[in-house]
């Protein structure tokens, strides 16, 4: 198989986690015979510093016509002066609205090994295993308006919590199709008592579940959710979201795994190539100093390979192998260990079997 693949490595660690995520693929690929070419493009911080902008239309187009964009992450206190004209994150922004990719899914699932690791009790932690869907092209992200003005002497700043029914209908769809293939439970969550958006949230997935009698699904507001993350984790399977509250859900649920360094996400739309990233930052405290956790990167490798590939053996091949190196002990500094990328990385690779 011929895959054409963009790396965008971003900001911060970004280039450090992506390369380990390339090393694990280049590995798959001279294991399994597919040919995976690589090509670098620009994105946030290091797209201003270069061109202005966050991310060229150049990128955008780079992305477009390949098979899948693996991602490391954009932002940093360089770019950070809340008056700046651009922002790294408006590239993120940009990539996921060019490409179309409204469903992002963020999967949780706690090694045993790392149990110890998180700062919850270990008979919570048990069981945990669900996938957050995070509409990811709407809400206050791109409502518009947007921005500033000054009324009566005061400045005021605007953001518009936005949605059109085919947004939530789409990803509702996508959410009851990833339930029927695991538990069959949908957790769609909103805030219907207070925003019209989840009172419309909540009319589109009640008549979706009406469409999907085999599955249970539950409304829940988003205040309890993040209650409900914490006290009882393992009550979830899909969690279905708008923009904002996903991403706030999103980074609560990375600490049952016990760091943020963990996690993958895979980004989808209607076809087209697919985003990967793990969902950590770009961690400008650490960047540059090889330490980063390779293992989020190296997850959404996985996954890249899973959605946009459909190489499920080798999808579960890379799983399985960061699974046997948590097992086995090996361990970033993040995780409580002394490995650094690199190490953790070639401890992976040794653990492939194709
Ligand atoms: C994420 C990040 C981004 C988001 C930022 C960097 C714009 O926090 O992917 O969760 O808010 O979506
Ligand atoms: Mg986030």
């Amino acid at each position: 198989m011929n895959v054409a693949i963009v790396v965008l490595a971003g900001d911060g660690i970004g280039p450090e986690v992506t390369s380990a995520a390339v090393r694990v693929l280049l590995n798959i690929g001279t294991a399994r015979k597919h040919s995976f070419t690589f090509t670098s493009q620009l994105i946030g911080g290091a797209s201003i510093d270069r061109s202005g902008t966050a991310f060229t239309d150049q990128a955008l187009a780079a992305c477009k016509a390949s098979d899948a964009v693996l991602l490391g992450a954009v932002g940093g206190p360089r770019w950070d002066n809340p008056g700046a004209a651009v922002r790294p994150e408006q590239g993120l922004l940009a990539l996921r609205k060019g490409l179309g990719l409204y469903a992002n899914l963020r999967p949780v699932k706690p090694y045993a090994a790392l149990i110890a690791a998180s700062p919850l009790k270990p008979e919570l932690l048990r069981g945990i295993d669900f996938v957050v869907v995070r509409e990811l092209t709407g809400g206050l992200y791109f409502g518009q308006p947007k921005g500033r003005d000054t009324v009566d002497g005061r400045v005021r700043a605007v953001d518009t919590m936005e949605y059109y029914d085919f947004e939530i209908e789409r990803i509702m769809k996508l959410a009851f199709k990833l339930a029927a293939e695991r538990r069959k439970k949908v957790t769609s969550v909103d805030k219907a008592n207070v925003l019209e958006t989840s009172r419309l949230w909540r009319q589109i997935a009640t008549s979706q579940g009406e469409l999907h009698q085999g599955i249970t699904l539950e409304h829940m507001l988003v205040d309890t959710a993040s209650m409900r993350l914490v006290t009882a984790p393992s009550s979830f399977d899909i969690l279905v979201t708008e923009n904002t509250f996903g991403d706030i859900l999103t980074d609560e649920a990375s600490v049952l795994t016990g760091s943020m360094g963990m996690l993958p996400s895979a980004s989808l739309g209607d076809g087209g190539p697919g985003l990967y990233e793990p969902i950590h930052g770009s961690a400008p405290d650490i960047a540059g100093k090889g330490i980063a956790n390779p293992v989020g990167a190296i997850l959404s490798a996985a996954l890249l390979l899973r959605y946009s590939l459909h190489l499920e053996e080798e999808a579960g091949a890379i799983e399985r192998a960061v699974e046997r190196a948590v097992d086995d002990g090996c361990r970033t500094v993040d995780i409580g260990g002394k490995l650094g990328t690199e190490e953790m990385t070639s401890e992976i690779i040794q653990r492939l079997k194709l």
